[in-house]
Parts: C-alpha cells; sequence; structure tokens
C-alpha cells in the first residue's frame, strides 16, 4: 500500500490526466486491490473525467456539488474546519465509488470527489494553523492523513493504493496533500519552464536552497521542526512526450535530456529523498541505472487523449474507431492508441 501525490508546481503537465489515467490503468492491472483517489484540485478535472468525461462527468460533478451536505473533499474539510484539532472520524463518509457514475472505469476505483469550494476553504484551513494549540500546524497538516486513514479503516486495511491530484500552486491544501503523501510522482512536459518546476519542486518541498542565504518555505521548515516526514521522489514523468516528426522529436529530446540530466544532478549532490524501488532493489549506481528506476516517458496520444478525457474512457480501454465528443465525430487512429498505452501500461507496472 502506498500513497502518491501527483505534483509539479508548474500547471498543465499533466498532472490530472496521469491521475486518472493511472488510477484506472493501476486498478484493472490489480483487480482485486482498492483504489482511491483523493481530488485536492479545486479545478476537480481528475474527478470530472473519472466521472464520465466533459459532458456526463461534468453533469455529476454538478449534482454531487449541488447537494446539501457535500460528499466531496470540501464535505471533509468542512468537518475539520468545525473540528480542526480533534480527528472526526468522518473521512468514509466522503468515499464515492466511481463505477456508480462511469462504467468505464474499474469497479475498484474510489474518489474522494474534487471541490471548487476547496478555493473558498483555504484561508479558513490557513487560519486554523495558528492560533490554536501549540501545534497546530502539524495538527492541521495531518488533516489528509486523517482522511485517508479513516477511508482504510473503513476497508479493514485491505491492501490498497491512493493517488492525490495536486493543485499545481503551493497552497496549504497542496502542502496537506504532500504531508499525507509517501511518494511524489512529477510529471513535466519538455520545455524550458519545466527545468525551473523541477527546481521549484525541491525547493518548496525539501529546502534545497538555489542560491546561498534564500529562504526556505514554511512547510519544510515546520515538517522538520515536528519530525513530519516527507515523500520520497518516486518518479519523474515526462508526459505528452512527442513523436510526430523527426525535428520536433529531437528538439524533445534535447530538453528532457537537459531536464534528465537536471534530475540526476540533484541525486548525486544532495540528500533529497528517492524512493528506491521496487522494494528490494539496489541503489542505482550510475546514471542508466538512475533512470531506469526515477523516469518513466509518456507519449502524446493526441486526438485519443482528448477523446479518453472527454469521454471518460480510459486509455487503456479505448478502441480505435470513431466517438461523438460534444456532438462531433472524432477518429481515434489505433496508431494514437499504441503511442501511449504501453507507456502507461509499463509506468502502472513500476508503481508498488
Ligand atoms: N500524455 C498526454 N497526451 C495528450 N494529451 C495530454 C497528455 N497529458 C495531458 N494531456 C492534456 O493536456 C492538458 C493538460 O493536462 P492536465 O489538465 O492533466 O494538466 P494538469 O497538470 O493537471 O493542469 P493543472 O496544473 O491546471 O492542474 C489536458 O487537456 C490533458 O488532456
Ligand atoms: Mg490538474
Amino acid at each position: 500500500m502506498a500513497i502518491y501525490a501527483i505534483w509539479n508546481n508548474k500547471g498543465g503537465v499533466g498532472k490530472s490526466y496521469l491521475t486518472f489515467q493511472l488510477a484506472s490503468e493501476y486498478a484493472r492491472q490489480h483487480p482485486n486491490k482498492k483504489v482511491l483517489v483523493v481530488d485536492l484540485c479545486p479545478q476537480a478535472n481528475s474527478s470530472s473525467m473519472l466521472l464520465g468525461g466533459m459532458e456526463d462527468g461534468e453533469k455529476h460533478l454538478n449534482n454531487i456539488h449541488g447537494q446539501q451536505s457535500r460528499k466531496t473533499i470540501s464535505g471533509y474539510i468542512d468537518d475539520r474546519i468545525r473540528s480542526p484539532y480533534v480527528p472526526t472520524n468522518s473521512g468514509a463518509g466522503y468515499i464515492t465509488q466511481v463505477i456508480q457514475y462511469n462504467n468505464k472505469v474499474p469497479a475498484n476505483v474510489y474518489l474522494v470527489v474534487g471541490d471548487e469550494k476547496l478555493e473558498l476553504q483555504s484561508s479558513r484551513v490557513s487560519s486554523a494553523t495558528n492560533p490554536g494549540p501549540n501545534d497546530a500546524w502539524r495538527i492541521v497538516h495531518l488533516w489528509i492523513t486523517d482522511l485517508i486513514s479513516d477511508i482504510k479503516r473503513s476497508w479493514n486495511d485491505e491492501d490498497c493504493c491512493i493517488f492525490i491530484d495536486c493543485n499545481p500552486s503551493f497552497s496549504i491544501y497542496t502542502e496537506l496533500a504532500l504531508t499525507a503523501a509517501e511518494r511524489l510522482l512529477i510529471p513535466f512536459s519538455a520545455d524550458g519552464s519545466s527545468k525551473r518546476a523541477i527546481k521549484a519542486v525541491l525547493s518548496l518541498v525539501y529546502g534545497q536552497r538555489r542560491q546561498l542565504g534564500d529562504t526556505q518555505s514554511e512547510f519544510y521548515l515546520e515538517s522538520n521542526r515536528y519530525n513530519m516526514s516527507l515523500p520520497e521522489i518516486y518518479m519523474y514523468i515526462g508526459n505528452r512526450l512527442t513523436q510526430m516528426n523527426n525535428s520536433s522529436a529531437s528538439a524533445f529530446k534535447t530538453v528532457v535530456n537537459e531536464i534528465s540530466d537536471e534530475i540526476y544532478s540533484v541525486w548525486q549532490s544532495s540528500n533529497t529523498p528517492f524512493c528506491i524501488h521496487p522494494s528490494g532493489a539496489t541503489r542505482p549506481t550510475n546514471k542508466k541505472s538512475f533512470k531506469n528506476m526515477f523516469q518513466a516517458e509518456v507519449n502524446d496520444a493526441n486526438t485519443a487523449s482528448v477523446v479518453s478525457g472527454s469521454l471518460g474512457i480510459p486509455i487503456g480501454i479505448l478502441t480505435a474507431g470513431q466517438r461523438r465528443v460534444a456532438g462531433v465525430t472524432i477518429t481515434v487512429n489505433q496508431s494514437q492508441l499504441d503511442r501511449q498505452v504501453p507507456n502507461l501500461r509499463d509506468l502502472v507496472e513500476r508503481i508498488e
């Protein structure tokens, strides 16, 4: 059982898309294991895809958000705003079995639905960290840990796998997600700003100074002060990589290689925690074995990805042919599927 946060400080790198695909594929590969997605992004994009996509998923989301007592992440956060320092043991009341809304997703996928109200709640969450008991910061940062413990208890502590989709901003709810997570999956895209974002992750979460004298994040300092564990880096995922034509492929490769070198230098020169995997594996001793353990690549599947996300059909079970999306007929080609489906399958096989 492991808890993965999918986070990069950069927006639009595929966090939500990958959350949807990885959770669905993991559930397909492990039909006897429960898979939980906690959507901690107020945009609720992964919830929308899981619940059926652009039309059905959005309709379901609106219904769920319209109910008096919201069975969403915000419903739980409301409980905790009322009882900040005493666990409410109410987390299990906020899970939704995804197949009740979308029969394209395996029956063993569960979701704590995302909610735009999270944005409104964030200042109340922050103010709960101070004043309060001496260790208010610590207790509030354990809210999502508590939520997950409640859910696991209701599942009799069965083996399960948990994915937390995060907002790009380093907001209070992202901090709570990172405290709850044991492992970090960091998607990035092949561009210069991704290189910068990777440094931002290292500085915000692990206190790495980019320049001598740089101040460290309160999250890093307080986590240390309270001896709270930080997630370990599990994998960097180069996402939306393109193989469309030779020149763009080589441009992409150059950028990916540069980012790759950057990550490798972090491994060599700092004490940032990386999660050696699979369990029992030995520490990588060179760049190649490092890359094999900590890097993955997911190609751009073009129209197939659009159809998968828009209709809430995990790409692993999407077939070639014509589909109606928002009243328009779109063709999914086998070649598009072949570009991405094997990447996701291999990637999930590397997730414990
Ligand atoms: N491998 C891929 N192939 C094709 N399209 C992709 C792929 N990954 C992501 N996308 C598309 O890229 C867009 C951005 O992805 P997504 O919303 O998942 O990013 P994000 O990191 O969650 O963004 P945000 O920071 O706003 O939360 C979406 O339209 C998504 O469908
Ligand atoms: Mg997102």
